[in-house]
């Protein structure tokens, strides 16, 4: 079998171009979504369980990055957590959120965030590269950006991992799916886990978890179930901050685990979460 040719990235200026907009959708559809924030937030579907929702905000919201991207470049693939994959021509496709932590949204929790992530290479998340990115925290109004290559920013204001810290004074943020045979296993773990770190954070929103690392607010994160569009712009921001974002067994992060955080420490996580067998929903 030969080995996939990897993918062109795109140059130093077209690189600065994606962030660019990244960063532009998400402060777009993150102003909707705060201006549109209503006192009662109407849950208009659910997906994978009851408490699993979609507000008509997520719709509207998603519909607005999907029309702000096409607007500029109109042959690149879109693929959205609502609206699912309308694939380009130019090799680029984009990977949107129009919130992520939605729980939070329709709770008023000031935790939810607009993601938007330029990637190439096949639209499959096994195959592609994250090469731009931009995270919005809409009530805060906090903008994280990416460029593979390029560092990460909050704000324009250079973004770095903390320093590696032993498992036991580490601070560790993870987050739960919403069925219950998935939290039966999640629920497993995390009691292993506790007693060996300073502390846990369940924050709400996973691409939030990840830019919060970036920028030191905590020392480690992991989290079973993460969809392509939770991680896809917070993943490049948490790395071009100097963190290793990983899964279990020499896998690609993803929906069976997803682990960041600055070597060494990432590792003894992960060799933590190994024998857990944390990568799968056994309780
Ligand atoms: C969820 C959030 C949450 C994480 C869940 C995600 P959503 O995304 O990121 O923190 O724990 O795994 O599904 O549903 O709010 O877009």
């Amino acid at each position: 079998m030969t080995a996939p040719t990897p993918p062109v990235l795109p140059d130093a200026a077209t690189l600065a171009d994606l962030r660019a907009l990244a960063e532009r959708a998400a402060r777009a559809a993150g102003a909707l979504v705060r201006d549109g924030r209503p006192r009662q937030v109407d849950v208009s579907a659910t997906k994978t369980s009851p408490v699993d929702v979609v507000t008509a905000m997520d719709l509207a919201a998603e519909e607005l990055l999907r029309r702000t991207i096409a607007a500029h470049r109109p042959d690149d693939g879109i693929l959205g957590e609502e609206g699912g994959l309308v694939p380009g021509t130019s090799g680029v496709t984009w990977v949107v959120d129009p919130i992520d932590g939605t729980v939070n949204y329709l709770y008023g929790i000031p935790a939810y965030a607009v993601s938007v992530a330029a990637v190439v290479g096949p639209p499959t998340p096994d195959e592609w590269t994250v090469v731009a990115g931009a995270v919005h925290a809409v009530a805060d109004g906090r903008t994280y950006t990416a460029a593979r290559g390029a560092g990460a920013l909050l704000d324009g204001v250079p973004l770095q991992v903390n320093a590696p810290a032993a498992l036991a004074q580490s601070l560790v943020g993870t987050g739960f799916g919403y069925t219950a045979d998935r939290r039966r296993g999640q629920a497993r773990v995390v009691a292993a886990l506790l007693p060996q770190v300073r502390d846990i954070r369940r924050i709400g929103s996973a691409a939030l978890d990840l830019c919060t690392l970036a920028g030191g607010g905590l020392d480690l994160y992991y989290e079973r179930g993460l969809q392509p569009w939770d991680l896809a712009a917070a993943s490049l921001v948490a790395s071009e901050a100097g963190a290793l974002v990983v899964g279990l067994r020499g896998a690609r992060p993803g929906e069976a685990m997803t682990v960041a955080g600055p070597e060494p420490t990432v590792g003894e996580l992960v060799r933590f979460l190994e024998e857990q067998r944390a990568d799968t929903d056994e309780a």
